[in-house]
């Protein structure tokens, strides 16, 4: 595709909310990103023009099949006036990893790159500033061909759209309640549970909208098979820290391999603290709340950064973490991924691109 990116600016603008005002995914800027691929020419037209909706045939093969993916990062305004986003490469890896697996075929990464920071410089005015907000960036690919075979599609459509967005989950940092859920799966191995599309989502949304009306934020998935080890939380990676030792899911395919993820595994393995990445079961979870060893639970991922879970219920008992408090480890990772996303920490390993 040509390198060349096209730009053709708004004519109106919308109000800006307030920062304080932020909610998530529910706002979005004057402009978006768009390229276009059809079979016989790959990737092209890469643009930049108002937001507005797409031309979409309803016999286009993203509205019957799902074939499509996504991906979410952010930008920062930092202290320093500067705008930050956070490892935008490891996501357009991502975003190109989840684009293989439906397939679709991938962006240059390059250029993939290109139209994040291109888009959020023509929107900066957008990026909000205060702490614990940001500018949601959601890259996603379509299947846009009309014909209702099912077969991959010959035609796609590559967007990129803007959120000004605060926390994702309405408590905030706060700690949030959990059920285990014991009925629903979330993926399997040999599925689709490591790919960012919307299917995953989908298949999640009973589970969460029962947990919902127990009193829940949101579920704690188990692994479809045994139905004991733990994969996600809600629609995050999850991380138990049990005698000193933080220990996550492998990525055994079920699981998304989540950027912030890795940015905690990275801080802590630097820091020197114990950490692995193995199948951990629900009982070794329940054993180590018994014996007090069960020091702290949370969740990562790009919306909510770090979601501490204060208590979480299985089988009819509820096992209160923390005191239902932010442990320390989860503060200590917070502030550390926050600190280099708005520019107060010095990012020693060139996690930020500057827009
Ligand atoms: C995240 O960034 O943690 C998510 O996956 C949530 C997103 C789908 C809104």
């Amino acid at each position: 595709m040509s390198d060349a990116i096209r730009v053709v600016k708004a004519s109106t603008h919308k109000p800006k909310p307030k920062d304080a005002e932020l909610g998530f995914g529910n706002v979005f800027t004057d402009h978006m990103f768009v390229a276009d691929f059809q079979e016989e020419k790959g990737w092209y037209d890469p643009r930049v023009e108002p937001y507005g909706v797409l031309p979409l045939d309803p016999a286009a093969a993203v509205l019957h099949y799902a074939q499509a993916v996504f991906d979410g990062l952010k930008a920062f305004r930092g202290v320093d006036g500067k705008i930050r986003l956070f490892r935008p490469q490891k996501h357009v890896e991502r975003l190109n990893n989840s684009a293989r697996h439906m397939c679709i075929p991938p962006l240059d990464p390059e250029l993939a790159l290109r139209s994040l920071v291109t888009l959020v410089g023509i929107e900066r005015e957008w990026v909000p500033k205060a702490i614990g907000t940001s500018l949601y960036i959601r890259p996603t690919i379509i299947a846009s061909e009309p014909f209702l075979g099912v077969r991959p599609a010959k035609s796609y459509i590559y967007f990129v759209i803007l959120s000004p967005v605060g926390a994702y989950y309405p408590e905030g940092m706060a700690p949030v309640k959990i059920r285990v859920e014991e009925r629903h799966v979330r993926a399997v191995e040999g599925g689709l549970g490591d790919a960012k599309t919307g299917a995953n989502y989908a298949a999640s949304l009973m589970a969460g909208e029962e947990a919902k009306h127990e009193g829940f934020t949101q579920v704690l998935w188990l692994d479809g098979v045994h139905r004991k080890y733990i994969d996600e939380v809600g629609t995050m990676n999850i991380m138990v820290k049990i005698a000193g030792e933080v220990i996550t899911p492998p990525l055994t395919g079920t699981i998304l391999p989540g950027v912030t993820r890795d940015s905690v595994l990275t801080l802590l393995r630097d820091w020197g603290s114990k950490v692995s990445e193995r199948q951990i079961s629900i009982d070794e979870v329940v054993d180590a709340d018994t014996a007090g060893t069960l020091e702290e639970i949370f969740g990562t991922g790009t919306a909510a950064v770090i979601s501490p879970v204060g208590e979480l219920a299985f089988k009819g008992r509820r096992m209160v973490i923390n005191e239902g408090k932010i442990g320390p480890t989860t503060q200590k990772l917070y502030d550390a991924i926050v600190g280099i996303q708005y520019g107060k920490l010095p990012d020693t390993r060139s996690w930020t691109v500057e827009v």
